[in-house]
């Protein structure tokens, strides 16, 4: 080989790698220019949920939804604007909230470092918290996500439904990049947390012209739902905790699955499909691979979408 062909494989080789850090996330991405950041989010996440229980799940789903559209560019923190209707105020909104806890952390690091860590970056390392502290496995989150300048509501039309069927879910996850094993990994999420009334209910009346409960049901689970959820029903705050310990994150979940205790028809039919019911099963029967499962996962989730020219915004409820 020629010293010029050398020296254009090697400059190939450095072309190569240079795209392909370009957008890619880094474990140690703050560490010189802000080093006490996973500090502060920590603490004003820990002292958030004393304060306020609901807080662990709620972060958690804000980064399942922020990631889902556009990826995780803290799209779902943008406020509406008299032109835009953004996503936090799209239809599925119910429970996506806590948003002031995202707020509280931005501004002790605005602080701290000022125009230095995302907003998008801010919620990876949340979630990761919540779950730590609920709990669950701890990994170290990968950080550089920019934040995005668009937010509509329009877009969370793709988000699943808690109606969706295993081929529905699949394909809703693919989309993504996501697999069947991540999609039932990442469903575990619903071992913390709660749901209205009106996210479920049209399983326990009226389900299908051969069944008044949808059949996949435990018959007692389903008799108390009708009545957690009367109709009519008077209280709209009513609704069931997603797991029996919805304030631990643990395998329960899917122990439930296996019983027909599933909240949601999305979620019970991860066990009525025989391309998912060998995942749920592993997980019930085995918490520590449900972790490792779902650490891996969730940097996945985390991974996607990586904007290249996005921004840091100084405030995450409007873009710069
Ligand atoms: C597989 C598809 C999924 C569907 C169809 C779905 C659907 C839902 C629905 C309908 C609710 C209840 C909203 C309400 O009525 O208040 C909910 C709650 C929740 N979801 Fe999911 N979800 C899915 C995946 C995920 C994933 C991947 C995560 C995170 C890894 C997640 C985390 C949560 C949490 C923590 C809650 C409880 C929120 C709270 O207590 O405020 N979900 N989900
Ligand atoms: C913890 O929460 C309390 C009450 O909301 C607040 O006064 C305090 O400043 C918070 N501390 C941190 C570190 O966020
Ligand atoms: C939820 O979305 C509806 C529109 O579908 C909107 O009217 C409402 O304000 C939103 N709620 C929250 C808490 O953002
Ligand atoms: C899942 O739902 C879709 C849309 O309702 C339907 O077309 C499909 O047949 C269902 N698939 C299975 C396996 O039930
Ligand atoms: C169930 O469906 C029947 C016929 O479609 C209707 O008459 C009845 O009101 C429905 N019941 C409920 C609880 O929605």
């Amino acid at each position: 080989m020629g010293k010029a062909t050398l020296f254009a494989a090697a400059m190939f080789l450095f072309m190569t790698l240079v795209s392909l850090s370009e957008g890619e996330l880094d474990a140690h991405f703050y560490d010189l220019t802000c080093p006490q950041l996973e500090t502060i989010v920590s603490e004003t996440v820990r002292n958030a949920s004393i304060h306020d229980p609901k807080v662990p799940a709620r972060i958690l789903r804000m980064f399942f939804h922020d990631c889902f559209i556009r990826g995780c560019d803290a799209s779902i923190l943008l406020d509406s604007t008299p032109k835009n209707q953004a996503e936090k105020d799209g239809p599925p909104n119910v429970s996506v909230r806590s948003f002031y806890v995202i707020d509280d952390a931005k501004a002790k690091l605005e602080k701290a470092c000022p125009h230095t860590v995302s907003c998008a970056d801010i919620i990876a390392i949340a979630a990761r918290d919540v779950v730590a502290m609920s709990g669950g496995p701890y990994w170290n989150v990968l950080k550089g996500r920019k934040d995005g300048r668009v937010s509509k509501a329009s877009e969370t039309i793709n988000l699943p439904a808690p109606t969706f069927n295993v081929s529905q879910l699949i394909q809703s996850f693919s989309k993504r990049g996501l697999g069947v094993k991540d999609m039932v990994t990442l469903s575990g999420g619903h071992t913390l947390g709660f749901s209205h009334c009106s996210s479920f209910e049209a399983r326990l009346r009226n389900f299908s012209s051969l069944h008044d409960t949808d059949p996949s049901m435990n018959t007692e689970f389903a008799q108390g739902l009708r009545k957690t959820c009367p109709k009519p029903n008077k209280d709209p705050n009513a609704g069931q905790f997603l797991d029996s310990t919805a304030s631990v994150f643990d395998n329960d979940y899917y122990k439930r699955l296996m019983v027909g205790k599933g909240v949601f028809g999305s979620d019970q039919a991860l066990y009525g499909d025989y391309r998912t019911r060998w995942i749920v099963e592993a997980f019930a029967r085995d918490q520590s691979l449900f972790f490792k499962e779902f650490t891996a996962s969730m940097l996945k989730l985390g991974n996607g979408g990586v904007l290249e020219n996005g921004e840091v915004r100084l405030n995450c409820r409007v873009v710069n």
